[in-house]
């Protein structure tokens, strides 16, 4: 038995996966949501013989997806792609995101953007009024990190944006490390009043490789609910 936010986690990748037809190049997102939608298209791929071809934002994912069954190509194979099907870790009335939770969303991004429709699945309680209170995640190369950190900070100030406390993710007692080989940043900013501006701004200072805000790039949310409720937005 499921608990009930396991549960609409679950009816929320079921329900996207329905979006899935044999042919398509997927991109499989990063996540606890993200995985039970790879679950669920590994067992479609094994009971009705679905034909597809899976790009992964994580070696956790692409791990997961070749253990079902799932073939598993690069975004340079694949080169397009007709949906992309991830998790966020929230979600505004426009359908913009914060995602990186996971220290994805580099990837995440670049595979999203790189496909015909964008799907997020989540729980309900990723929607929220304003961006901001999930810390922002910012990926930033190893080289330098402390002085892209203290740029970050300036900027912050400079556009006045609330909160302002910058910490290195940790993974132990070390650093976190991505998949591409970088450090994660995340960003205590509370409240995020202009995040348009924000991820144009953020992307300026060198050292950062991607921010975790998604902006126009997610074309339909559904979300799940814990009594197994499904609710579709776009
Ligand atoms: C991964 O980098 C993130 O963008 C995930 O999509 C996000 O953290 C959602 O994860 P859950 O589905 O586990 O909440």
């Amino acid at each position: 038995e499921l608990s009930p936010i396991d549960k609409a986690k679950f009816v929320a990748a079921k329900r996207a996966t329905d979006f899935v037809e044999d042919g398509m190049r997927v991109g499989l997102g990063t996540g606890s949501t993200a995985a039970w939608m790879v679950k669920c298209l590994g067992e479609r791929v094994r009971k009705e013989g679905l034909k597809i071809t899976g790009v992964p934002t994580s070696t956790r994912t692409a791990d997961l997806a070749r253990s079902l069954g799932i073939k598993v190509v690069s975004l340079e194979e694949a080169k397009w792609l007709d949906l992309t099907i991830d998790g966020a870790d929230e979600i505004d009335g426009d359908l913009n995101l914060i995602k990186g939770g996971g220290g994805a969303h580099l990837q995440e991004k670049v595979v999203a953007t790189a496909s015909d429709r964008m799907v997020v699945i989540a729980d309900a309680a990723k929607e929220v009024e304003t961006l901001g209170a999930f810390p922002l995640p910012i990926e930033v190369i190893r080289f330098g990190w402390r002085t892209t950190q203290a740029l970050v900070e300036e900027m912050l100030i400079s556009m006045d944006v609330l909160g302002r406390d910058v910490t290195l993710r940790m993974q132990g007692d070390a650093p976190f490390i991505s998949d591409e080989g970088n450090h994660i940043l995340d960003l205590h900013l509370n409240r995020i009043g202009n995040p348009r501006e924000l991820a144009l701004v953020l992307n300026q200072v060198p050292g950062v490789v991607e921010n975790g805000l998604f902006i126009d790039i997610c074309d339909t949310v559904v979300i799940g609910h814990g009594d197994g409720r499904i609710e579709t937005r776009d």
